[in-house]
């Protein structure tokens, strides 16, 4: 039996974690701690928001008394970290935001865990969901691997890196056990349209421009977000303690070639002319600091834990097209509001 906080559970990459272990494990109470900020949003959670082992609640991870009244009422045994600001381009624009949450945040959930299970810590394990961007960017060859130094470029990047030097320092100065996962940048159905694909996608559906930064060269390795949840699944459970495992789908696609690869699947499937929406490919403004390529050598989670991708890109790319084109009112309702005026920031005479 295990009391496990899952935070960030209502944003993208959370939100199917928690499907994943509300549907799998009847016999643990999940608890959803999200602030519900711009990117947190309950509708991803509908299917499941009824199941008895399934708790919500609104709650900030700058709030220290607040973490500790959760951890109290719901018996927590376990913690699986996901919440955090997560968008590069935001965290050029406000690296404060990233600076508290993705840092104080985490050193406050840290800290939360380490006093509220101090009778016996060897019981319990504080899981810290991050990112492969820590390591900085490779050049044409070479990948990460768990033993590479980190190196991080963006504010976003470098709060991560912070985020996971905390995790590493309590496990060997307080022995909290822990462990950290750094993944490859993820894909699916929830996917906020600020990141590359689905932002790629709602644009297509609406005929609009498809503003590619800088030369449109630059690599990313991409990985189905079901595949990253049933990673996290692995690891939390049989993860050795206090180690890190990378996570990454060995699918490195160029931002051109996957625009274009985009492009061709959504026309196929809106019955558009081949090659129409390749027309609104418009180059804009690089993004500073923009790093070249990531590529994850997963061969640890591999070996060690029997892990690898279940779904190729393009059975991926496919299932995902046809979510945003089947929950066409989830679309509108996070493209109202407060987007307009992001992208018009973020965009606009770029
Ligand atoms: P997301 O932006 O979709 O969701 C983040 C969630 O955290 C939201 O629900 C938001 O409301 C919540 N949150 C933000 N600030 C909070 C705060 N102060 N208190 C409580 N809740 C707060 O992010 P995501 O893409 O689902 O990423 C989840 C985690 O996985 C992050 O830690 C991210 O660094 C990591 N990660 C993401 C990717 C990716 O490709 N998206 C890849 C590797 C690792
Ligand atoms: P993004 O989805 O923001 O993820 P990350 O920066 O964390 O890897 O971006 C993926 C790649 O796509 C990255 O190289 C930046 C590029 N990109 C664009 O070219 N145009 C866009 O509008 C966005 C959001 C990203």
């Amino acid at each position: 039996m295990k009391n496990i906080l899952i935070t960030g559970g209502a944003g993208f990459i959370g939100s199917h974690v928690i499907r994943l272990f509300v549907n799998k494990y009847p016999n643990y109470k999940i608890v959803n701690l999200d602030a519900l900020t711009y990117a947190g949003n309950l509708e991803n959670l509908t299917d499941i928001d009824q199941a008895s082992n399934y708790v919500f609640e609104k709650v900030n991870i700058l709030d220290a008394d607040a973490l500790k009244t959760v951890f109290t009422k719901h018996n927590i045994t376990d913690v699986i970290h996901l919440a955090a600001e997560s968008h590069v381009d935001r965290s050029i624009l406000s690296p404060m935001d990233f600076v508290y949450t993705n840092i104080v945040g985490t050193v406050n959930l840290l800290n939360t865990a380490k006093d509220f299970w101090k009778e016996d810590l060897t019981k319990h394990l504080f899981y810290h969901v991050s990112t492969d961007e820590v390591y900085g960017a490779l050049g044409e060859t070479g990948l990460f691997t768990e033993t590479t130094s980190y190196s991080p470029n963006s504010p976003y990047s470098a709060s991560k890196a912070a985020s996971d030097h905390f995790v590493r320092a309590y496990a060997e100065t307080y022995h909290l056990q822990t462990v950290i996962s750094n993944c490859s940048n993820n894909y699916g159905p929830f996917h906020f349209p600020e990141k590359l694909i689905p932002l790629f996608i709602n644009n297509i559906i609406n005929k609009k421009p498809l503003p590619v930064y800088g030369d449109g060269l630059y690599t990313r390795d991409w990985l189905f977000v079901k595949d990253h949840a049933l990673a996290i699944d692995l690891v939390f459970h049989q993860g050795k303690l206090n180690d890190t495992y990378n996570i990454g789908g060995f699918n490195e696609w160029k931002n051109i070639d996957l625009v274009k690869l985009l492009c061709t699947q959504m026309d196929e499937k809106l019955g558009r002319q081949k090659g129409e929406s390749e027309q609104l490919i418009t180059y804009i403004k690089d993004r500073p600091g923009h790093d070249r390529r990531y590529a994850i050598d997963a061969i640890k989670i591999n070996t060690e834990l029997g892990w690898k991708p279940t779904v190729t890109f393009e059975q991926g790319l496919a299932q995902t097209i046809d979510w945003y084109l089947q929950n066409t009112e989830w679309l509108n309702n996070v493209t109202s509001g407060n987007y307009a005026k992001y992208y018009e920031n973020m965009y606009d005479g770029r």
